[in-house]
């Protein structure tokens, strides 16, 4: 890989046209939204959407989630004949939906589940497996280590940490230490996610884990510039300077042209409110632009307010945080 700042994946977040801009600013690895194992959604339009890949994608990593190993050794299978490099396996999303069926990070509760899921779907498939997991189930259970020790003994090839439990979901400082821990204790790499939102940050917790590169998540919502200036300060020492704003009006207009083209007009120009929000919420003049840029129903009108919106700031002189 070209470098040791990975995109992490994030539903509803990290679709097609969102990780072609991370890996345009230096992403090292992409990764898609989850995916179901259960073959029955394999035709939904959420389930094809999220298996769109550009050509560049490169190597191309699908993360699925589900509880039967069965289910998840087919899934691999089905994503390595339509294109899949890598399959990543999520054991750490906590959301309801996906714990409510026990997958994602409830799997945690249940060691010997993971060691047969682990060893089912590394057989299945001749592409890297990885795991995406977190230090444990609650802070009483914090199993991380034991899991981790699994998945190198299932032949896993690459572990991503999410230094909290389960039931810390996002609250909370994130547990470095066990993150350390885990990386002292096994031979395969470790990435650690988690709260990383500083190029600072990405250096004193490199040296601090040991890991072998970090995973951005929500600091890379409407920042995809972070890579880039991960990459460079860890590459010479030096700090970027953030984008001007005429950087940031190119690259969320030509994003949210990407979503109108994927999406269609009608979900593009809803699933944009939310980038043009992370985008500019750091400019002073976006508490007047707000209401009226989420009652905008058309991606022309879309496109030119967001450029209105820039034009004046530019004038006015402002600076994006
Ligand atoms: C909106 C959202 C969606 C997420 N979806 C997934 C997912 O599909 N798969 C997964 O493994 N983790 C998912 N996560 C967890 C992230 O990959 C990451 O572990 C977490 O956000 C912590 O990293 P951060 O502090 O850099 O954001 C999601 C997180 C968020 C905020």
């Amino acid at each position: 890989m070209k470098g040791r700042a990975l995109l992490a994946p994030m539903a509803g977040v990290t679709d097609k046209p969102f990780r072609d801009i991370c890996r345009q600013f230096g992403a090292a690895l992409t990764t898609s939204e989850m995916v179901a194992s259960d073959a029955k959604l394999r035709n939904s339009l959420k389930t094809r959407e999220r298996l769109i890949f550009s050509e560049d994608e490169k190597p191309r990593s699908v993360q699925i989630v589900g509880s039967d190993p069965m289910a998840l050794a087919e899934a691999a299978r089905f994503n390595v004949e339509n294109g899949a490099q890598i399959i990543d396996i999520n054991m750490g999303c906590p959301a309801k939906k996906v714990c409510n069926v026990a997958a994602g990070s409830a799997l945690l509760k249940d060691e010997k589940l993971v060691a047969t899921i682990l060893e089912t779907v590394v057989k299945a498939v001749n592409v890297p497996i990885t795991l995406k997991t977190r230090t444990g189930w609650d802070k009483q259970n914090k199993n991380g280590l034991s899991i981790a020790k699994i998945a190198e003994d299932s032949g896993i090839s690459a572990l991503a940490v999410h230094g909290r439990t389960r039931e810390c979901a996002y609250k909370g400082g994130v547990e470095y230490e066990t993150i350390a821990n885990i990386k002292s204790r096994i031979n395969i790499p470790v990435i650690v996610n988690g709260d990383i939102t500083s190029v600072e940050k990405v250096k004193d917790v490199l040296d601090y884990t040991h890991a072998d590169a970090v995973m951005v998540g929500r600091a890379a919502q409407g920042n995809p510039w972070i890579f880039r200036e991960i990459n460079e300060y860890l590459n010479t020492g030096a700090k970027l300077a953030r984008p001007t704003l005429e950087e940031r009006q190119k690259v969320l207009t030509d994003h949210i042209t990407n979503l109108y083209l994927f999406y269609g007009e009608y979900r593009g120009v809803r699933i944009a409110r939310k980038h043009i929000k992370w985008h500019c919420e750091g400019i002073q003049r976006y508490i007047s632009y707000k209401n009226v840029i989420n009652k905008i129903e058309s991606a022309d009108k879309q496109l030119a307010i967001v450029n209105q919106f820039f034009h004046q700031s530019i004038m006015e002189g402002e600076k994006a945080a």
